[in-house]
């Protein structure tokens, strides 16, 4: 296998979904202390000392206590280069999640085991379910009084719809939880809430009298009981139907606790897939291809307020991509130079000098990428876009001091290329229109403009419920631009948008203007 082969075939670039608090930032430092990353396997976003997580970097999460910007850290885990790409909960910024999920091989779901799945969760899983990324589920907080494992897990099954292979199941549960039993080695992983006195021993089978010795009798039958069942009516793991996205493998434990999470990294080490071939208009690219090729998932302007900066974010999808390298923009034809390749740890900046299939970099961004955009190292590809979801909310924006007018204008250009907002020009009125998915979008975009742009504004109520994008013959489309010239827009690649102000408006245009297509969803890279 040649060396370049050796390289992507170690990495497994993943993401972490899960609704708000059921633990994702306290796994994250737990794997990174595995990593070798940072030397506390403290949980250093504790309110109580404010201190706040390496990925939890941006001002306004600090101040918010919530993920906005979904960063990526890379650390060696056994043989392993692990890319792991933090994704914000909060379902005000899920479309920079989905935007992530594009990037990654696989996904591990986490499920606060008191709460059992909720809604965040089943967004994100609808989105990995679109793309039949394999998953893995850490049902946390064992620690805690949860509810029964097999309840669990029928709603994984039922709410998710994945099918849960149980790897692992609990002995006792929250205040008498005694740890768990491993289905896959025969294993007893013996839990404590001191890390130091947490241990591992081996056994010959669910029926070997050291149980007995170790656990009350009522804890025993329980686990045999549990064991049964699922044996009976559960998948048993298949690595194929994983890959597939059809099954997913699930383990207990307590992130806080350090206890099962290092059982998890093996997991994610051992069956998790190394990069997958990705999709490009033009053919399927192998990520073992020599040639380098990737795609732009993130744009981020600012992430460090003493320099103005934009980074763009790109996941190598094939071959091997060294520092200083050309690439082929492919949407424009030219060629770019992709100086100082950047990978983040939080916002630590390293350059590096190699980086391969799987691997996500940053490179300053002169104004050239969009999200979506392919680079390639010479063929013309154009891999899978990403769609622009249709915003729910939206708002005029008014400057309120008129010096600042052009701060504003690149202020909201460059946030709406992020992916931060959808921006709007209507063809009737000066002020532009933000729309977004999460309302808490406005109160970030506000922060920011004000922030980093230095413009203040002031966001006023419009009455627009629902975007569609018009496409069709020129002449059906200048008919409509005249009779609803009020409700139109312009976005930010120049499309024509229609902005509704309600669903039943919406049903009559379009039955009066049946050759005219209304579109929920603009792709990114299409345009232009
Ligand atoms: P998130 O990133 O998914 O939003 O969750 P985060 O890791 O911030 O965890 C949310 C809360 O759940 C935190 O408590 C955290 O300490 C707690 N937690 C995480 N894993 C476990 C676990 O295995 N067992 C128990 N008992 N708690 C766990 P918090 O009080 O909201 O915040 P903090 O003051 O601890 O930061």
């Amino acid at each position: 296998m040649s060396s370049i082969q050796t390289e992507i075939e170690r990495r497994r670039t993943f993401a972490i979904i899960s609704h708000p608090d059921a633990g994702k930032t306290t796994i994250t430092e737990k794997f990174l202390w595995y990593g070798g990353v940072v030397r506390e396997a403290g949980h250093v976003k504790a309110k109580s000392n404010k201190k706040f997580a390496m990925s939890d970097w941006m001002k306004i999460e600090q101040q918010r206590g919530i993920s906005v910007t979904s960063s990526a850290i890379s650390f060696p885990f056994r043989d392993c280069h692990i890319n792991l790409l933090d994704t914000p909960g909060h379902q005000d910024f899920c479309e920079d999640t989905f935007r992530a999920l594009t990037a990654v091989d696989s996904a591990l779901v986490m499920i606060d085991s008191t709460k059992g799945v909720e809604a965040q969760t089943i967004k994100l899983m609808n989105v990995c379910r679109m793309r039949n990324t394999p998953i893995i589920i850490f049902m946390n907080k064992l620690d805690l009084d949860g509810r029964d494992a097999i309840e669990l897990m029928d709603e994984v099954e039922k709410v998710l719809g994945i099918k849960p292979v149980p790897m692992s199941l609990p002995i006792g549960n929250g205040k008498l939880f005694q740890g768990v039993y491993s289905l896959i080695d025969n294993t007893v992983h013996f839990f404590n809430r001191d890390e130091a006195k947490q241990s591992i021993a081996k056994v010959s089978g669910l029926d070997d009298p050291k149980l007995d010795e170790w656990f009350e009798a009522k804890y025993l039958a329980e686990l045999r009981e549990r064991a049964e069942l699922v044996q009976g009516a559960m998948e048993s793991f298949d690595r194929d139907r994983y890959l597939k996205g059809e099954i997913g493998p699930l383990y207990f434990g307590s992130a806080i606790r350090n206890f099962g999470v290092k059982q998890l990294l093996d997991s994610i080490v051992e069956i998790a897939p190394s990069p997958v071939a990705r999709l490009a208009d033009e053919r399927l690219v192998q990520a073992t291809e020599p040639n380098f090729t990737g795609f732009v998932f993130k744009i981020q302007a600012n992430t460090d307020p003493k320099h103005r900066d934009r980074i763009a974010y790109i996941r190598i999808c094939s071959g091997k991509f060294e520092r200083g390298n050309k690439a082929l923009h492919c949407k424009t034809g030219k060629p770019v130079r992709l100086a100082a390749p950047t990978q983040f740890m939080a916002n630590n900046k390293t350059v590096i000098d190699v980086a391969y299939a799987g691997d996500i970099f940053g490179v300053h961004d002169p104004g050239t990428f969009a999200i979506g955009d392919t680079l390639s190292e010479s063929e013309s590809l154009r891999f899978q876009g990403i769609p622009d979801f249709a915003p729910e909310h939206f708002v005029k924006v008014w400057l309120t001091d008129p010096m600042k007018s052009k701060q504003m204008t690149q202020g909201l250009r460059q946030l709406s290329e992020e992916g931060a907002t959808q921006l709007f020009y209507p063809l009737s009125s000066p002020a532009p229109i933000l729309g977004v998915v999460g309302e808490l979008q406005f109160d970030v975009i506000k922060f920011r403009l004000e922030e980093e742009y230095l413009a203040k504004c002031r966001f006023e109520p419009v009455n627009v419920a629902v975007v569609r994008w018009i496409t069709g013959t020129a002449k059906e489309i200048e008919k409509f631009k005249e009779e609803h010239s009020q409700d139109v827009a312009r976005d930010k690649r120049d499309g024509l948008a229609y902005l509704c102000p309600n669903a039943f408006r919406l049903a009559t245009v379009q039955k009066n203007y049946p050759n005219l297509q209304f579109l929920e969803v603009s792709e990114r890279y299409g345009a232009n």
